[in-house]
């Protein structure tokens, strides 16, 4: 029987904290209905115990939780873009499946559910960094989606006893990212079009800035977030992110260095939903976590470049 169960297990901030799980011992059950998660991300996985479906589907909810301890909920439908298209699929993925997810939990006596919610719920306030005391001001239906989901775990808590805990990822980056969508994360984007030549786009003048955390940092917060006492932690909601902002002419530069691309960049106009500045304060999840950073920007982006000349040499 899993102890664990990762939603959204073929994404990529999923199979890595899945992959976390099962190189401590742990046994992991992972579901994904393959919206955005990829088959291939499975690779190395194979200890896990895998369900194909989706949590909108409530039965496949009850299946999954079935014996379970603790839920990782990565399950969702990434991206802001996409979400001003269609803000229907994203309420589906992110706040029906959420609900689905809490009350299976909750039927199942699941002890603690640690939910992937977003910096987007802060939206365009001019304060930084972002405190977790602030105001939510979402912008994009993306953003009012996942801020649903936090609501939903707090109210679980309250209502149920059901111990959640919700922590807000800042544009997370690292190895098994998708770069290939247009919805992709930009870090993901750029470091794929800089690898293979081709000019990479900014939105707006360049000076818009993220707190871009490596996959690292996350998972550990997440692990952290599973394990601390519910006393601690239960019915909370915290940032789990570096501290520090980057700016996307940065993130170009530094780019450049590691990746040799000498060409242009183009500048196009920003994207509707787009939030100017993100930048987390982090000692609330250091103060009940123990979180801490342990890998910066640069030498994420490092390693991640890595990976993606890897991939790209393997096929
Ligand atoms: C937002 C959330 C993040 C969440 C993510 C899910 C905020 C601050 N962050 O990320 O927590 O995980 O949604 O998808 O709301 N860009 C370019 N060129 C490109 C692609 C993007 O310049 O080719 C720009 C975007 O316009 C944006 C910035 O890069 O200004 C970051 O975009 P993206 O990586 O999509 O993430 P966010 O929308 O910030």
């Amino acid at each position: 029987m899993a102890k664990y169960l990762v939603t959204g297990v073929a994404g990529f901030i999923g199979r890595s904290i899945a992959t976390a799980l099962i190189a401590r011992g742990d046994s992991v059950r992972g579901v994904d209905n393959f919206s955005t998660g990829k088959r291939a991300n499975l690779i190395g996985l194979e200890a896990m115990e895998f369900i194909e479906g989706d949590l909108a589907n409530v039965a496949v909810c009850h299946e999954a939780c079935g014996g379970v301890e603790v839920i990782f909920h990565q399950a969702a439908l990434p991206s802001v873009p996409r979400s001003v298209t269609d803000p229907i699929a994203s309420n589906v993925a992110c706040v029906d499946a959420t609900v689905n997810l809490l009350w299976a939990a909750k039927e199942a006596g699941v002890r603690r559910v640690v939910y992937a919610a977003s910096s987007s719920a802060y939206g365009d306030t001019p304060t930084l960094p972002k405190h977790e005391e602030m105001l939510p001001n979402p912008i994009s239906p993306y953003a009012v989606a996942k801020l649903a989901g936090e609501y939903y775990m707090q109210s679980f808590y309250k209502v149920y006893g059901l111990e959640t805990v919700a922590l807000r990822y800042f544009n997370v980056f690292g190895p098994y990212q998708d770069p290939t969508s247009q919805y992709s994360g930009v870090l993901a984007i750029f470091c794929r079009k800089m690898l293979a030549g081709e000019v990479p786009t900014i939105y707006g003048d360049g000076e818009t800035s993220r707190d871009f955390t490596f996959i690292q940092n996350t998972v550990e917060g997440n692990l952290l977030a599973a394990s601390v006492p519910a006393s601690l932690v239960a019915g909370k909601v915290m940032n789990v992110a570096t501290g520090v902002r980057i700016t996307l002419n940065e993130v170009v530069e530094v780019l450049r260095g590691i990746t040799g691309y000498a060409g242009p960049v183009k500048y196009e106009p920003e994207r509707a939903g787009d939030i100017k500045h993100s930048l987390a304060d982090i000692s609330l999840a250091g103060e009940l976590l123990g979180y801490a950073p342990s890998v910066g920007f640069r030498d994420g982006l490092e390693r991640t470049v890595a990976w993606y000349r890897k991939i790209e040499i393997g096929g």
